[in-house]
């Protein structure tokens, strides 16, 4: 959606990962992961929303019709938390569905029907994201009813980005370019290796929807939930900056682990996502669970991950001219995790962990007179 929002992927925290709809989702969880982005070196290294999800409300719309934050959670409304959010230097976001109800058993109110009113509450409130989600959506079409949710946002006259949550049913990557700033590309993901492999898979194939303002989203983060090691938890954050997918952390920073830290703040692995070309990683080859992929950046480097779905080691070998970026005589080498720099004739080759991935910048050199920037891109 051209609306001059996430020119690169959106970068945040939602809760639903960690909480669901659980007692720990409350107003001091918002409050505590905005510190939390502060303190831990989050926000400096991009983070800016704090989103809320499902269970905000409460079951009934006030007699005018209005949204009503639920009072044990938010005690003093959902304006405050997100007033706290802006003093921070961050911002804030909200969660509806394009239905009568959102997805939670409790049934608490959708916006389909109320888009405008809905809009106009979440905008006195200073949200600055919405996530629209597909529940309950009576039948009516997608289309009709994400577009109804569009204009309705930038009617408020607020810059809020717009999040389509139809996992994928109807293809919206066919059709929501225009409609949203992204649109989920596969059913939710859970913290398991085997579902975030296949919805990583899924995601891949897709790559030549996204584009700046209208991005692939394969779902939030998982990282620091605890049902992945920490290496499965690299994989996963390599492919999501590899896809330029929205980097939504889904575990609560107030808890985590160093190392869950240290993955989800990694600058070199972040610029991936955040690259201003705002291209996606395709999948070069995919073989006996052994995966190459490869993105250009703006700069005429290239990105390369190794990934080995299997559970042992084992060697995995690419090629500059594979990559699409041959007929140099010499290519500097950064492996984005270990920070480890070489240099290389064109054979990239590795042992990878099992579950592991191999993250690799590649600079081409030695062409006589190669400019830096994107007219490199001539040589795509
Ligand atoms: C389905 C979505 O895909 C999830 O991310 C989450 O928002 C739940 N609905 C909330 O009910």
């Amino acid at each position: 959606l051209d609306n001059g929002l996430v020119r690169t992927p959106p970068m945040g925290f939602n809760n639903w990962n960690s909480t669901g709809c659980g007692p720990d989702f409350n107003a001091a969880m918002v409050t505590g992961i905005a510190d939390t982005y502060v303190s831990s070196g989050l926000k400096a290294a991009g983070y800016t929303y704090v989103n809320i999800d499902d269970c905000w409300a409460l079951p009934n719309r006030d007699t005018a019709g209005n949204l009503v934050p639920d009072p044990v959670r938010f005690p003093n409304g959902i304006k405050a938390v997100a007033d706290y959010v802006h003093a921070k230097g961050l911002k804030f976001g909200i969660y509806s569905s394009a239905g009568t109800h959102t997805c939670d058993v409790k049934g608490f109110p959708g916006a389909l029907g109320h888009e405008q009113a809905d809009a106009n509450l979440w905008a006195s409130w200073g949200v600055d994201y919405l996530k629209y989600d597909n529940c309950n959506n009576q039948g009516v079409d997608a289309k009709q009813r994400y577009t109804a949710m569009r204009d309705a946002l930038k009617n408020t006259g607020r810059p809020i980005v717009y999040s389509i949550c139809e996992w994928g049913a109807n293809a919206p990557w066919e059709w929501a370019q225009g409609i949203g700033n992204s649109w989920r590309t596969t059913g939710d993901i859970s913290d398991n290796w085997p579902t975030m492999m296949t919805i990583a898979h899924q995601n891949a194939s897709l790559a030549s929807y996204g584009r700046p303002g209208a991005w692939n989203d394969p779902d939030m983060l998982e990282v620091g939930n605890g049902g992945m090691t920490d290496t499965e938890y690299r994989t996963h954050f390599s492919l999501w900056a590899m896809m330029n997918a929205p980097l939504l952390i889904g575990s609560d920073l107030r808890t985590v682990s160093a190392a869950t830290l240290n993955i989800l703040r990694d600058r070199d692995v972040i610029a991936l996502d955040q690259d201003p070309l705002g291209r996606s990683a395709t999948e070069v080859t995919n073989a006996g669970g052994k995966t190459v992929m490869v993105k250009v950046l703006a700069n005429g480097d290239r990105a390369v991950a190794l990934v080995n779905e299997n559970n042992r080691p084992l060697t995995i070998t690419t090629t500059a001219a594979e990559l699409g970026m041959g007929g140099s005589s010499a290519y500097a080498v950064k492996d984005l995790w270990t920070k480890a720099t070489s240099t290389s004739a064109g054979v990239f080759s590795a042992v990878v962990p099992g579950h592991g991935t191999m993250l690799l910048r590649v600079t081409p050199n030695g062409r006589p007179g190669m400019p830096t920037g994107i007219t490199q891109l001539a040589d795509l």
